[in-house]
């Protein structure tokens, strides 16, 4: 992905990870963008405007009122002009200014009459952070659609380590890259994607469950919602951050997930299971911690099955399973995509390396009804996502 021809303002304000955002405009700059570099006053202390008009190749503009630029209101017309605005790093202090509607300076005042969308990549001391008036402002900025990145966890700038990072650099281009990715084919849908494994209790400490890491759903969400889908992530219990403008509905077992899917089923028009289901669940749960002896003998049930309950419920949806198999992996698939009446399977082949549960990368193969195969090479999760996607979407324009 690139951000050629994207017009970026950047913000960069008075905390001590300014000198990160000096390499933030040269990676910008690399994936093709114009960048114009705005300065608080306080960011002057910490870094001077030169090594961003370097990497920038353009002036850095710090005052609100200069005459000498010829644009009258200098901050309407920098608002104007661009596709989105990075403030990185925000301190507390823009982020609360914005939050109040206050614009006493050139970024403030841009800010305020923004049009486009704003990313902000907070950096402050924890106890900053932790605020209950920071975590206010930032939760009114994110309820009208300002975009947050981080902090992250780290060493700050007084010595402890806590949360009030700056996110890296790169983890902003990347996110900028998908906010301003342009291909929206997926605008008008509703896609459910559910990820991650269940979790069957047996007692309050055991349950069974499997390795899914939630990986390649919330592949599918990210891309999903980046293309432009309404997307409603169903997940099982993993340890991945749901990806901003998802809406994610968290569960723990293979009855919560099918609630959850039926729940959601009369508004969605794709529903993609890439969530490793439980086939079964003990018959009874104790509520106190089992024995050893009275484990071996557990009653396994079946649990219900999600995809082929969904296509009762709604004939006429577009329903995608998964198949994760260790061998005869296409004649399995086959079996899935006609038994669970399907109208796409993506097979993966668990038993190759790099490929399955938890990894970041994937082998599948995806099948229609009318006999199509398509094989793919080991990829990145993400770019399987967008290959699932793109089937999807072929396959919707068939229909029509
Ligand atoms: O989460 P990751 O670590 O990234 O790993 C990704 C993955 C390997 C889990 C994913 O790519 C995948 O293959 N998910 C489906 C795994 C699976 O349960 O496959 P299956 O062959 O057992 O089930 C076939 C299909 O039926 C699946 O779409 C499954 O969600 C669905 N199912 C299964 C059981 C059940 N009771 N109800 C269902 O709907």
């Amino acid at each position: 992905m690139s951000l050629t021809g994207k017009k970026l303002i950047l913000g960069v304000t008075g905390s001590i990870a300014a000198y990160k955002a000096i390499y933030l405009v040269r990676r910008l700059i690399e994936k093709g963008a114009q960048v114009t570099v705005v300065m608080t006053r306080g960011a002057t202390e910490f870094v001077t405007p030169l090594p961003f008009q370097v990497f920038s190749g353009k002036k850095v503009h710090i005052q609100m009122f200069n005459p000498e630029e010829g644009h009258e209101i200098s901050h309407l017309y920098h608002s104007r002009w661009a596709d989105a605005i990075i403030v990185a790093p925000a301190t507390a202090n823009i982020i609360g200014k914005m939050a109040s509607g206050i614009g006493d300076d050139l970024l403030s005042s841009i800010l305020l009459a923004a049009t486009s969308p704003v990313v902000m990549a907070p950096a402050m001391d924890e106890e900053m952070y932790n605020n209950p008036i920071v975590q206010k402002n930032i939760s009114v900025l994110e309820k009208m659609g300002v975009h947050f990145i981080g902090p992250v966890e780290g060493s700050l700038a007084s010595g402890v380590t806590g949360i009030g990072r700056m996110i890296e650099p790169d983890e902003i281009v990347t996110y900028m890259e998908d906010l301003l990715y342009e291909n929206k084919d997926l605008e008008d849908l509703v896609v459910i994607v559910t990820a991650g494994p269940t979790r069957e209790p047996l007692d309050p400490v055991r349950y069974i469950s499997n390795r899914s890491s939630g990986k390649m759903g919330y592949a599918i969400a990210q891309v999903a919602q980046k293309r432009g889908a309404r997307v409603i992530l169903i997940s099982g219990p993993v340890s991945l951050k749901p990806p901003p403008g998802v809406e994610c509905i968290r569960v723990n077992t293979t009855e919560e997930m099918l609630q959850a899917v039926v729940d959601r089923l009369l508004e969605a028009h794709v529903l993609i299971m890439a969530a490793a289901v439980a086939d079964f669940r003990p018959e009874t749960y104790k509520s106190y911690k089992l024995k050893k002896e009275e484990i071996k003998g557990i009653q396994l049930i079946p649990n219900p099955d999600i995809l082929q309950e969904a296509r009762k419920i709604k004939d006429n949806m577009l329903i995608v399973g998964f198949a994760a198999e260790t061998g005869d992996l296409l004649t399995k698939a086959k079996e899935k995509l006609y038994n669970k009446r399907l109208d796409l399977i993506v097979a993966n082949d668990i038993s190759l390396p790099g490929s399955g549960f938890e990894v970041d990368t994937n082998k599948v193969s995806i099948l229609d009804r009318s006999g199509n195969i398509k094989e793919y090479p080991l990829m990145d999760k993400v770019d399987v996502a967008e290959k699932v996607l793109d089937h999807i979407r072929e396959f919707i324009k068939g229909e029509k």
